[in-house]
This record gives structure tokens, sequence and C-alpha cells, in this order.
């Protein structure tokens, strides 16, 4: 099950969309600590660029893209403003293979559970096309237990990453944050991550 939201409209409201906090989600943020991140990397759905950024500003060889044109003008505005250097755009996550990438790590905070199923669908075939083997994937996404109407479960996630393209997936327990009106909130999650073959 997929969220129902106007993306260009959330991001031009005047306060941030939930999960827009301006930080990396700490459960991804903890995994990039003790993962292997070999580049180039590709953040999919990358909203306002954090997570591109702070790669970028690591060092390593980010492309970012989203949906959202209001979204990639803020991440190159951001790149710009901190003189960072990573390739933002504005694409489809069901035509992620027009990128033109060979991404050896691909990390999704929050693109796939946002998507419905024959894009994602369309988005991990894609994936498995321009991954070459040994490539991570990491995808972070909200629990059908947040009780948002949405969201994904293990299997649902395993389903989507299953063989023959993809080997090693483990699937973690995680918190995934948000911030709406002044409320921190936590909802139950999952970190998962697997290879291609
Ligand atoms: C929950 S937000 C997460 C954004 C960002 N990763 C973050 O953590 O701040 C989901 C993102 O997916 C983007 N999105 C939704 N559908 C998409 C699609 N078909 N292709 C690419 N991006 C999409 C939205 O614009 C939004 O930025």
């Amino acid at each position: 099950m997929a969220q129902d939201h106007d993306w260009d409209a959330m991001y031009s409201a005047e306060e941030p969309p939930p999960w827009d906090l301006g930080e990396v989600q700490p459960a991804l943020l903890a995994f990039l600590d003790r993962a292997e991140i070999a580049d180039p990397v590709l953040d999919a759905g990358c909203g306002t660029g954090t997570l591109a950024l702070l790669l970028a500003g690591r060092g390593h060889s980010v492309t970012g893209f989203d949906l959202s044109a209001p979204a990639v003008d803020r991440a190159r505005a951001r790149a710009a403003a901190e003189g960072l250097d990573a390739e933002l755009q504005v694409a489809d996550a069901a035509h992620v293979a027009d990128l033109g990438i060979r991404p050896r790590t691909v990390l999704d905070s929050g693109l796939l559970h946002s998507l419905d199923a024959d894009a994602q669908a369309a988005y991990v075939a894609g994936l498995a096309a321009i991954c070459p083997p040994g490539a991570l994937v990491a995808v972070l996404a909200i629990s059908l237990e947040a009780d948002q109407g949405w969201g994904e479960t293990e299997t649902t996630l395993r389903a989507r990453f299953g063989d023959p393209d993809w080997v090693s997936t483990a699937v973690e327990d995680i918190e995934v944050h948000a911030r709406w009106r002044g409320e921190e909130l936590r909802m139950p999650g999952f970190l998962l991550t697997t290879h291609r073959s």
C-alpha cells in the first residue's frame, strides 16, 4: 500500500513535510557508519538532499533523484550553499534505468514505501538492471503497524527483493523519525539490506 501525497505541494508548504528533518534517519546513519559504502552512490527519492549531501560531504560520488522538482531545487540550493558536489536530478523511480548510472550503493530513505505496487515493481526491476553484481541496496521503510493506512511488512519487503536478482537479504526492525507541528514522532519501520547477485 502506498501513500497518496501531492509531493510538490508538501515541499512547497510553509512547514516542511514530516520526514524532512534536516538530518539523516538515525537508523540509516548508524548503518552508514558500519557498512562499506562503495561509489558511485545513488540516493533514490533524495527529497531535499539531506542524505546525498551528507555523503558528498564525506567524499562520496553521489547522484540523488526525486520526482518532486521543488525538492530537487532545494537540494541543489543546499549543495551550492554548502559547496558540495552532488548530481541532483528530477526523475521517476519507475524509470531509474534512464539515469544512466551504475551505482555500487543504492540508499532509499522512504521512497519504496511511497510507491504503489506497480511502481515498486518497475523501480526494483530498474535497480536490478543498473546495479552491478555485488552492489549494496539499503531501503528504509515504515511498517504497516505504524497505522498510517499504508506501509510495508518484512514479507512485502523480502518479496520485492527476492531471488534470483538479490542475495544476502536482511531486514532489521528500526524506529523511523518524523516531525509534525513541533511534535517528534517515532514509528516502527524496517531497514532492508540486500546485494545484487
Ligand atoms: C518519505 S519522502 C523521503 C524523502 C527523503 N529520502 C528524506 O528522507 O527526506 C519520499 C520521497 O519520494 C519521492 N517520490 C515519490 N514518488 C516518487 C517517484 N515515483 N520517483 C521518485 N521519487 C518519488 C517524494 O517526492 C519524496 O521526496
